[in-house]
């Protein structure tokens, strides 16, 4: 949803305004509020993400829910915050390239949300912009499999980049990669395979209201790196709902970025019964018998 009043501005990638080149693709772009005075304004968020966010992360992620949910016939997978769908798509990618595709039926269809429909149009094009890291990456998570996820089309790859990306090895391309850097910027996209990136559903919704559609039971939930944008109300009224929400067969998982900005999240969380449980990862879980 895009409030009224909210002002779109997207700001350019800094690949074309610096001269540093950008170490990811993903997307960058920035979206600001109105204040009362128009001169002034004041970030309502960014829709930045990138394919295989914070390295391992998710890799971990997924193996955690694997093994959580090892005896659980169907669980519910929720992305809220989804962006262009890099997240949703990264965690699909791990658990089939991994775990494979009994695996993947179990954990989908993937819910994914956004408020910001701008973010949801994107997700639902099926192209993701991609640079050579996250090429890279890609081909390290999902054991090479980069042809089982992308179909090589794509918008505006220049033609060396299309012809390894077709290549039945990717072990070759490693090497030869740094060759391409330079014609790999932000904004070249490539094609998901519809196969795959149909186990996702795109809708926009905000998470402040949506949390009530949850399924309370056997649902994780990733909320990931958009709790900076939440104002302190709204990220109190949002853990005490999830807290009411799921119960503790459920799972909440967050991002790097929520844990290292907000102060006292763990706190929070904590207050409204949930435990951290993930090691590195910060995923926390419902104390067993927990009531408000
Ligand atoms: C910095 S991006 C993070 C994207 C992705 N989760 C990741 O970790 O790469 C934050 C995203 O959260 C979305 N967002 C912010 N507040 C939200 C809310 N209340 N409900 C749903 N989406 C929200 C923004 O529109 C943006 O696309």
């Amino acid at each position: 949803m895009i409030y009224i009043g909210m002002q779109i501005n997207i700001i350019q990638p800094y690949s074309f305004n610096s001269n540093k080149k950008p170490s990811f693709g993903g997307w960058e772009r920035v979206v600001y509020k109105q204040t009362s005075n128009v001169f002034a304004e004041e970030l309502n968020h960014r829709n930045n993400t990138y394919i295989f966010r914070d390295g391992h992360i998710i890799p971990s992620i997924v193996d955690f829910m694997v093994f959580r949910y090892m005896d659980t016939p169907k669980v519910n997978t929720y992305v809220y915050g989804c962006s262009n769908g890099s997240e949703p798509y990264s965690v699909l990618m791990s658990m089939i390239s991994r775990y494979g595709e009994e695996m993947g039926q179990k954990f989908t269809k993937i819910k994914a949300f956004d408020y910001d429909s701008e973010a949801i149009i994107k997700a639902k094009s099926k192209y993701l912009p991609i640079s050579i890291e996250e090429f890279e990456k890609i081909c390290d998570y999902t054991l090479g499999k980069f042809n089982k996820f992308f179909d090589g089309e794509s918008i505006g790859i220049s033609k060396d980049f299309n012809r390894y990306l077709n290549k039945d090895t990717v072990f070759n391309v490693f090497g030869e990669s740094k060759r391409f850097e330079d014609s790999i910027i932000i904004g070249k996209e490539v094609r998901l395979r519809d196969k795959y990136a149909d186990m996702i559903e795109y809708s926009v919704a905000n998470i402040l209201d949506d949390y009530k559609n949850i399924e309370p039971d056997n649902s994780v939930v990733f909320a990931r790196n958009f709790w900076p944008y939440l104002t302190t109300n709204e990220r109190s009224k949002l853990a005490k709902n999830l807290g009411n929400q799921l119960n503790d067969t459920s799972m909440l998982v967050l991002g790097n970025f929520d844990m290292n900005s907000v102060a006292g999240i763990t706190n929070l969380l904590g207050k409204n019964g949930f435990i951290r449980t993930g090691k590195t990862e910060p995923i926390f879980e419902k104390i067993i018998g927990w009531t408000a």
